[in-house]
């Protein structure tokens, strides 16, 4: 059984995860309409993963005979200044949950929650990967800066993304 706490804190987490969808897929639609349908095709498919994050937590909250109370989602930014910042920003935003993820374990170790430690570990590992994604994309857009060409050919690149 979770403490309240610790359920307070995963529904807190579906939030997160959820938003994070949100946020991707506002990106899609920014990459949309400018036409870079390989970078939008890549936010969608991390949109569509950020909701399994979030299913992840929904099912373990209820294994452990908790309860799942779903929050409001703030409206995500719309526009980004170029490729380069949004994809900037999707880095900031992924060390934003390795942060929260971090907490969550702190936490499940703090109560002497086990279960949720071991369960949190799929997320530290999962974290790693999602920064190593993006990151080099975001370092590469920040070089390529406004030049067309290397906007295009990453924007080919980013499109062939499995979902
Ligand atoms: Fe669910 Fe991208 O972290």
């Amino acid at each position: 059984m979770l403490s309240t706490t610790m359920e307070a804190a995963l529904n807190e987490q579906i939030r997160e995860e959820m938003y994070s969808s949100y946020l991707y897929l506002a990106m899609a639609a920014y990459f949309e309409g400018l036409d870079l349908r390989g970078m939008a095709r890549w936010m969608r498919v991390q949109a569509q993963e950020e909701n399994s994050h979030a299913m992840k937590l929904f099912d373990y909250v209820f294994e452990r005979g908790g309860t799942v109370t779903l929050k409001a989602l703030a409206e995500p930014q719309a526009t980004w200044a170029s490729p380069a910042a949004a994809f900037a920003a999707a880095l900031g935003h992924e060390r934003h949950i390795t942060g929260c993820i971090h907490k969550l374990v702190e936490q499940a170790a703090a109560e002497h929650d086990h279960g949720t430690v071991n369960f949190l570990q799929w997320f530290v590992k999962e974290q790693v990967e999602e920064e190593a994604n993006v990151e080099p994309i975001a370092r590469r857009l920040e070089k390529i800066g406004d030049n067309m060409v290397g906007l295009l050919f990453t924007d080919r690149e980013l499109g062939s993304r499995g979902a």
